[in-house]
């Protein structure tokens, strides 16, 4: 059997393979976070093709923590029945699906919102946010926690933090955006506490045995900003308070990206896998199902995440295993489509 149509236990849930849906934003929610009937077609439908773990896209703890007026919210129990659905029709096609907590800061476009960040240095042409006093941490950190409580009850499996692409998290953790003089900058492990505070945070609601992932960029392409060994050095300082599984990404805080040839961030998968013991989920412009199989063969991946692919061709995995060794059934409905 292919490793990637093989199964992959992350503590309390096992996946049927290593194909992963990485947060997409599909910018189309109702007013105020609510999720729509879109949201459960697009979702269900990478269910349905077979994707073993989806992870919806980045989420709000706060209303200001949304990147566009369009975002999807877990900031009030209101968003809690519509997020039930959506959980609901992913299992019962028979995907396993983690939540992305995010917190846009400084990224925030919603012009009538408050922008804060750790500094107050402005993303490219948007307004320049307000520095973050210690109460306003302690407030966005309990938000994490707020989501985390109702993830739980919504019924996710996973939930995901988004540390990474220039958001809030990543804002506190590259010296390019943070340049605090009190304990939450300076240094990698000031700069990693209120990583480690939304870990901790998380982690009351969140029980242990259920696995929490964190979203990083590996590699912000600024020759001062963080490079995979500072990666590495914060998820080492702050694993053992529960994180299970890294998602590595790279870029977002503001350079611009780096050529995106296939495959292209595998290797900050495989130098994060190595330099923290944990598994990780990699991927970056993946199409084909062959390269998929090498990276997980190769042991410089647990999971791949297929981004644009999935959102092309949601039967893509269906189309994997027929590539690959043919041994998946597909589902009754679409027997009759299986090529022969
Ligand atoms: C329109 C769009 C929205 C995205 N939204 C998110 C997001 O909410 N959270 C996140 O961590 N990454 C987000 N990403 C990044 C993807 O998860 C993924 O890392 C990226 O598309 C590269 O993978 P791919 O080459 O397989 O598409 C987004 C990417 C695109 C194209």
């Amino acid at each position: 059997m292919a490793k990637l149509f093989s199964p992959f236990i992350l503590k309390d849930i096992q996946l049927k393979n290593r194909v992963v849906l990485p947060p997409i934003c599909m910018f189309c929610g109702e007013d105020d976070g609510l999720v729509t009937d879109f949201h459960l077609m697009h979702y269900g439908t990478r269910a349905f093709g077979g994707v073993g773990l989806i992870i919806q896209e980045a989420t709000g703890v706060e209303r200001r923590g949304r990147i566009t007026d369009r975002d999807l919210g877990i900031w009030d129990d209101s968003h809690i029945p519509g997020l039930k659905k959506l959980v609901k029709i992913c299992k019962d096609y028979g995907a396993k699906i983690g939540i992305q907590l995010g917190h846009s800061g400084r990224k925030c476009r919603i012009h009538w919102e408050d922008l804060i960040a750790p500094s107050s240095i402005a993303f490219k042409d948007t307004k320049e946010p307000r520095e973050m006093s210690k109460e306003e941490i302690v407030q966005v950190v309990n938000a994490f926690r707020e989501g985390a409580r109702r993830a739980l009850e919504i019924g996710y499996d996973l939930i995901e933090i988004h540390g990474g692409h220039g958001y809030l998290v990543n804002q506190f953790l590259s010296p390019i955006t943070n340049k605090r003089t009190d304990e939450y900058g300076g240094t990698i492990e000031n700069r990693g506490r209120f990583l480690k505070e939304v870990v901790e945070a998380i982690r009351k609601e969140w029980p242990m045995e259920k696995p929490l992932c964190i979203r990083l960029s590996a590699e912000e392409y600024f020759e001062d900003g963080n490079h995979p060994e500072d990666i590495i050095k914060i998820i080492n300082l702050i694993k053992d308070r529960g994180v299970d599984i890294i998602n590595v990404s790279s870029g977002g805080l503001e350079a611009p990206r780096e050529d995106e040839h296939q495959g292209h961030q595998i290797r900050y998968a495989d130098i994060v896998k190595k330099g923290t013991g944990l598994p990780v989920i990699g991927g970056g412009y993946i199409i084909s199902p062959h390269m998929a199989e090498e990276a997980l063969q190769s042991e410089r991946a647990d999971l791949i995440f297929i981004g644009r692919e999935l959102i092309r061709n949601p039967n893509w995995p269906l189309l994997a295993d027929f590539a690959l060794d043919n041994e998946l059934d597909w589902p009754e409905q679409y027997k009759r489509a299986k090529p022969n």
